[in-house]
């Protein structure tokens, strides 16, 4: 592969915005003032302030009351989603749900557990719920009722869409019609660019089956590792019960508390004021290069735009071209939970500077237009 130059794969957050003095000097001030929490082990868990400072960041964003002693810190959101999995399944071969198109850490942790992902296909405002119930009707006849529903709610990963609070509603109504775990990834959550917030699931129902995990990569930066699960007991409980590391990081917890003493906004705002030039930028070039070609996702929130690309292109040579080029993307077959060939690709515009979107799209649209068979203009107007 040559030298990658248009990284648009990961969903990395902005190194502009990232807070290198404010880091430092409330490490400087955690080492001294938490020499005792850090020669200990950090319980299940996990550190007190950062808890504290997240359960806010929650009630702050969904206007509910949120208990910090619910609230479990773990290595990044991605050991709550394989937790959560752990913790709920009976045996391999038990069945969960998923959105079709996923994010690939979920599905390879969820693969490699043995659990049967059944996929639901999504639409502007994500599943498709009539197809979720008649899913879980059919399961139900089999006696194989999954033992979660997995959803990104919000900007999900990879499609960008959010859920309206009134699907929402619909959704927790199934999972309570078929007594089934709600599992709510809101990783994206706080990466909000217009537009209203939709609640999360736990803002809109009490029930104490639904768990909800967060995380702090997407708005501070990844190498933290750091994220959460909310649950109530005895979810919570149940959780705990699966966790065998002896807890997370307590330097990292300390200093990001630290740092966020006041609130995660005033950085998280300023993150995001970034992150929106680069979309409407990676947004208005895709509209001058290749609306004859493709049609795409518009995120109001989120790192990524989710690409319908011709039926005719090869997404293998695609990529081997693009990536010839200096180009690199995921390509849909990495986000569908059978690893489908499906016409899609996923640009990830959040860690990249002004000058590799500009240059990089129009290398992108030029690769998709010579791996077409045909020179006829696209024949699909939509997303789905
Ligand atoms: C939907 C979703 N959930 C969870 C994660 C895991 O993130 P982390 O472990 O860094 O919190 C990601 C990462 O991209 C994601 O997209």
């Amino acid at each position: 592969m040559s030298r990658i130059l248009y990284d648009f794969g990961s969903g990395r957050s902005n190194p502009e915005t990232f807070p290198v003095k404010a880091l430092q000097d409330a490490a400087v001030s955690v080492i001294e003032r938490e020499r005792e929490a850090l020669n200990d082990y950090p319980g299940k868990l996990g550190y007190l302030p950062l808890r504290e400072a997240m359960a806010k960041r929650e009630s702050d964003r969904e206007g509910v009351p949120v208990d910090p002693g619910h609230l479990m810190i773990t290595n990044g959101s991605m050991q709550a989603v394989t937790l959560v999995a752990e913790a709920l399944q009976n045996a391999p071969g038990d069945t969960c749900i998923v959105e079709e198109f996923s994010y690939p850490g979920t599905l390879a942790a969820y693969r490699s557990l043995k659990l049967d992902m059944v996929g639901i296909p999504l639409s502007e405002e994500g599943m498709k719920l009539d197809v979720l119930e008649q899913t879980l009707e059919r399961l139900s006849t089999e006696n194989r009722l999954p033992k979660f529903i997995y959803t990104i709610t919000t900007y999900q990963n990879p499609t960008g869409m959010t859920m309206p609070a009134a699907r929402r509603r619909e959704l927790i109504g199934l999972a309570r019609q078929f007594n089934v775990p709600l599992v709510e990834d809101n990783c994206y959550g706080d990466v909000h660019y217009e537009g209203p917030v939709e609640p999360a699931i736990y803002a809109l129902d009490d029930d104490p089956q639904h768990i909800y995990l967060c995380s702090l990569s997407k708005i501070l930066a990844p190498g933290l590792r750091l994220g959460y699960v909310l649950a109530q007991p005895p979810m919570l409980e149940k959780l705990m019960d699966r966790r065998h590391d002896a807890g997370s990081n307590t330097l990292a917890a300390a200093i990001v508390a630290e740092f966020y003493r006041n609130g995660i906004w005033e950085h998280t705002n300023s993150g995001n004021e970034a992150l929106k030039a680069k979309r409407d930028l990676t947004l208005s070039l895709l509209a001058s290069e290749l609306s004859d070609q493709c049609v795409w996702s518009h995120p109001v929130g989120g790192l990524f735009i989710w690409v319908r690309i011709p039926d005719d292109i090869n997404g293998k040579t695609l990529l081997e071209t693009a990536n010839s080029r200096g180009f690199h993307y995921l390509p849909g077959i990495s986000f569908h939970y059978q690893n489908a060939k499906v016409p899609y690709l996923r640009l990830a515009f959040g860690h990249l500077k002004k000058e590799q979107i500009e240059a990089g799209i129009p290398i992108l649209a030029q690769c998709i237009r010579e791996a077409r068979t045909s020179n006829e203009p696209r024949n699909f107007d939509s997303l789905f």
